[in-house]
């Protein structure tokens, strides 16, 4: 192995910038070249490219997004995307990849083990924490960092005003950043993906909450939330339900703030390790793996593994939440 390229792809999350700063900086170490390739797999495509150096990465840790750039590429899910993908790949004399992003990237890295037998790690960025075979993904411990200060600063109105709010956040498929935000800022009730009765659950809490005499009340929706019902319109549903329990209402959609920022100590440190990780695994012959913490360890598991859906969630975090917001 002379030279291992690296790239950011999908949703940015805060800690890209860390791993592919620890990336370069391993290939130095190991004295072999690293080629930076912009825009994700649009870059591939394009042979967009350039050696990185240990001094290209400086002063990057502490940024948020990626200096790279990301895509969602829509060429590359075709045979023809990937053929010119790997085209380039062996023009620019690259030995393998290592791709940083989610269950998308890893599935479009797959493809290329796949048809091309091209070696290929990934590292696992995405502030949903949605991947099997890690414990935490890059971004997500600094989004949840986000969405507690947010939550904080509504709750203030929130109980000046003795409003109810809902507030949306981040998760298509997982409810983590939901149910670890709702329990960190104290929210009276949690929707999640993975739960099919969560619409039940939440005019029970909210009956149950003006009985007790909570004059304010925070509501963390996961965008994923299987009611049915947006936002918006489970506000409207809660006014038309509960007409008797005079609800004031608000609406908070907290959006793409939720991926920008300095990335945490947490999410660097991590990103230090898996990137240093990925290109040691590389070098020891390893591949098709995506890096993993499990219990503090750097681990692997295969991609094919890492991109299986993932549907448990953290059930004694949901008990905790029940019992903590009565
Ligand atoms: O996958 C990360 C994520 O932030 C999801 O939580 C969200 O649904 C999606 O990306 C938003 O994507 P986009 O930036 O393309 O709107």
């Amino acid at each position: 192995i002379r030279n291992i390229a690296v790239l950011t792809s999908g949703g940015d999350a805060p800690g890209m910038n860390a791993a592919i700063r620890a990336v370069v900086r391993a290939c130095s170490f190991y004295k072999i070249d690293c080629t930076g390739v912009y825009r994700g797999y649009q870059g591939l495509l394009d042979g967009d490219f350039e050696n990185l150096d240990a001094r290209s990465v400086r002063n990057v840790i502490n940024k948020g997004g990626t200096f790279l750039k990301s895509s969602r590429c829509e060429d590359f899910r075709k045979p023809e995307g990937r053929k010119l993908a790997y085209d380039n790949l062996k023009l620019a004399g690259v030995d393998a990849l290592i791709v940083i992003g989610g269950n998308g990237t890893f599935t479009g890295a797959q493809l290329l083990i796949d048809e091309y037998d091209f070696p290929v790690v990934g590292i696992p960025a995405t502030i949903d924490n949605d991947i099997n075979g890690t414990d935490y993904t890059l971004g997500y411990d600094t989004a949840l960092n986000t969405v507690v200060e947010a939550i904080d600063k509504i709750r203030d109105t929130a109980s000046s005003h003795n409003r109810l709010f809902l507030i949306e956040v981040m998760g298509r498929d997982a409810g983590d950043i939901a149910l670890n935000s709702g329990v960190g800022a104290g929210a009276e009730e949690i929707m999640i993906p993975e739960e099919s009765d969560s619409m039940n659950r939440l005019m029970k809490s909210l009956k149950i909450s003006r009985e007790k005499g909570k004059t304010s009340s925070i509501i963390v929706v996961a965008e994923g939330d299987k009611s049915g019902k947006n936002v918006f319109e489970l506000a409207d549903h809660i006014n038309d339900d509960l007409e008797d329990y005079n609800y004031d209402i608000r609406v908070s959609v907290l959006g793409h703030i939720q991926r920008g920022g300095k990335p945490s100590c947490f999410d660097r440190v991590l990103a230090s390790k898996l990137g240093v990780g990925a290109v040691e695994a590389i070098l020891n012959g390893t591949y098709n793996v995506m890096m993993g913490v499990e219990h503090k360890k750097v681990v692997q598991i295969s991609l094919k593994d890492a991109i299986e859906p993932r549907h448990e969630f953290d059930k004694e975090l949901r008990r905790v939440a029940d019992i903590t917001s009565v």
